[in-house]
């Protein structure tokens, strides 16, 4: 009964999906069945360091001490003293002339998931593409189905960097959109200064050649969370019609709170449009706006990122495991996830062959790169990662490696 009622469009996404539901099943089962200690989860992208002790201090602060108002409706972007203390962490990030981005080029939003589903939905006509270099994060299927675009997958290099001349080849007269993901889930690779220059100079190209804008948007949830001294390259001061989308899920580990934003590049041709279209889109997809008390959280916290030494340790263990295990990897520069290459071309059942060891990893299928497989480290302590180690050893000489 139940299924007649939903739509063909739900039904068949939820088809695509199934793979993500079967894995948590799996998890699920094998925890009761050999006790969570004595598995190894390394599928879920889900931060396991509690949140910054000065955001947790903070909010007790803000609870403690409410102002009139603090709970009621707001404008949908957001708070507008909010939105000023964003837009100034923006703008010295974006390496933007100071004044120039403001809070009206601020949305507050519902995680970078709901930052996405406004972007997508006042950009994409019915049939728009988005090209998204691949691998990238399996739910962007349906934030672009949803809101009436085609995905365009374009592979990126051995290297996980963009392939720019694949790129420039897929760009059409119905191209939008170029979605990219600075760090990359599920890869860890961050996109170099240069090549995000070159990438702008081919959408100008492009823009010139079709004779209509087409926005880069850049989705940042990661950008707090790089190794070794990485840098996030700005997108903003290098091409004018794009967008910045981000979260604070992964760097104040409070994907719960559903609390990011979006920033509106003011080189954009009529931003306050953009403004007031998102403001539309967030009451019609029923958002109609971020957490008040989230908002207020986050608005003195820009640019904090909690638990980096932590996560960098687990990187740099599994990492160094990995490869003298023999297994073929990019080393991450970011993120909390590793993508090796599954020693089979059949990602899928080399995932099945890992739960035999108690190992839970995510096929490279759900990114749109079969033959690798996904490690999240996000949710797994160094102890248990040392822990798993003999066993990811032993799943390696299995496959010959
Ligand atoms: C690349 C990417 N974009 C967006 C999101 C959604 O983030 P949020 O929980 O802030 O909506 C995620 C979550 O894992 C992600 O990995």
């Amino acid at each position: 009964m139940g299924r007649l009622i939903l739509s063909e469009t739900t039904r068949s996404d939820m088809q695509r999906a199934s793979w993500i539901r079967k894995m948590f099943t799996r998890a699920g089962e094998l925890k009761r069945e050999k006790g969570a200690h004595n598995v190894f989860d390394y599928s879920l992208g889900n931060p396991g360091i509690e949140p910054p002790s000065i955001a947790l201090k903070r909010l007790q602060d803000l609870v403690a001490s409410p102002t009139a108002g603090m709970h009621g409706y707001m404008p949908n972007a957001g708070f507008e003293s909010v939105r000023a203390k964003v837009a100034e962490h923006v703008s010295r990030s974006q390496q933007l002339e100071e004044g120039t981005l403001t809070a009206n080029h601020i949305v507050m939003t519902v995680g970078a998931a709901g930052a996405l589903s406004i972007i997508l939905e006042i950009v994409l006509d019915l049939g728009d593409e988005v090209i998204v270099p691949t691998p990238y994060f399996g739910e962007y299927n349906f934030y672009i189905s949803r809101h009436r675009g085609n995905l365009v997958p374009v592979p990126t290099r051995n290297d996980f960097q963009l392939d720019l001349d694949q790129i420039e080849a897929k760009i059409t007269q119905r191209t939008k959109v170029i979605l990219i993901n600075n760090p990359n889930n599920p890869t860890g690779a961050v996109y170099s200064d240069e090549s995000l220059r070159q990438l702008a100079e081919i959408i100008t190209k492009k823009e010139k050649e079709y004779g209509h804008d087409i926005l880069l948007v850049t989705d940042e949830p990661y950008a707090g969370l790089v190794y070794d001294g990485a840098v996030v390259p700005p997108v903003l001061n290098i091409f004018p019609h794009s967008f910045l989308a981000t979260s604070h899920s992964k760097d104040l580990g409070l994907p719960g709170e559903r609390i990011g934003y979006f920033a509106i590049n003011p080189s954009l041709n009529d931003s306050k449009g953009v403004l007031e279209a998102a403001e539309f889109a967030s009451r019609a997809l029923g958002f109609v706006n971020a957490p008040a008390l989230m908002q207020m959280l986050v608005a003195d916290l820009q640019g904090l990122t909690g638990g980096l030494a932590e996560y960098q340790a687990r990187r740099d263990l599994l990492y160094a495991a990995l490869i003298d295990y023999g297994y073929a990897v990019v080393k991450p520069q970011g993120t909390f996830y590793v993508f090796p290459k599954s020693p089979i071309p059949d990602d899928v059942a080399f995932v099945e062959a890992a739960l035999a060891h108690n190992l839970l990893f995510v096929p490279g299928k759900g990114f749109g790169s079969p033959g690798y497989f996904r490690i999240s480290y996000s949710n797994i302590s160094l102890d248990h990662i040392a822990k798993s180690l003999p066993f990811l050893k032993k799943l390696a000489e299995q496959f010959g490696l």
